[in-house]
């Protein structure tokens, strides 16, 4: 399938499980959540520049049709640091691994490692998501 088609397909589910997303109810705001910590340790090594230089196109272009350009939120919610500083790092990582069935949020997991997942949120968390050029 072409990256554009994949698109398509993955707007059109939204389109139709957003209704059901709203059905559901706000029931992911977790104002109790822990902070994030450690969220570049040994174990999340950094991918190399090319690589990352894609991890941060895949987030503006992909990512960015449903959470928005500058990750500020559209179908999606905001992927910004204040959205997401209070919520635990590994919920957000497997929510992007695994996506969250019942809503528009699809999983990822062919396209990015766990390790990869866990550098874009701690990229999401800095506001530091430009690609170098
Ligand atoms: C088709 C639309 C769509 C695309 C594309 C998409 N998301 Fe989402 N995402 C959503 C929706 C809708 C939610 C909220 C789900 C819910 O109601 O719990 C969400 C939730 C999230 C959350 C949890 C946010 C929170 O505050 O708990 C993260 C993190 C996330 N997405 C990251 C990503 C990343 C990274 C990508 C690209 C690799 C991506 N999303 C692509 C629609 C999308």
């Amino acid at each position: 399938m072409t990256r554009a088609a994949r698109l398509a397909q993955t707007i059109l589910a939204a389109a139709s499980l957003g209704v059901m997303a709203m059905a559901n109810g706000a029931a992911t705001d977790d104002s109790s959540a822990t902070p994030n910590v450690a969220l570049s340790d040994a174990s999340s090594p950094l991918p190399d520049p090319a690589r990352a230089r894609e991890l941060l196109q895949l987030l503006k272009q992909d990512c960015g049709s449903c959470h928005g350009m500058r990750l500020t939120g559209g179908l999606g919610p905001p992927l910004t640091p204040a959205a997401l500083r209070t919520k635990p790092a590994a919920s957000l990582v497997a929510t992007i691994e695994f996506g969250r069935p019942g809503t528009a949020m699809p999983p990822w997991r062919r396209f990015l490692s766990e390790a990869e997942a866990r550098w874009l949120v701690a990229r999401m968390v800095a506001g530091d998501v430009d690609a170098p050029r």
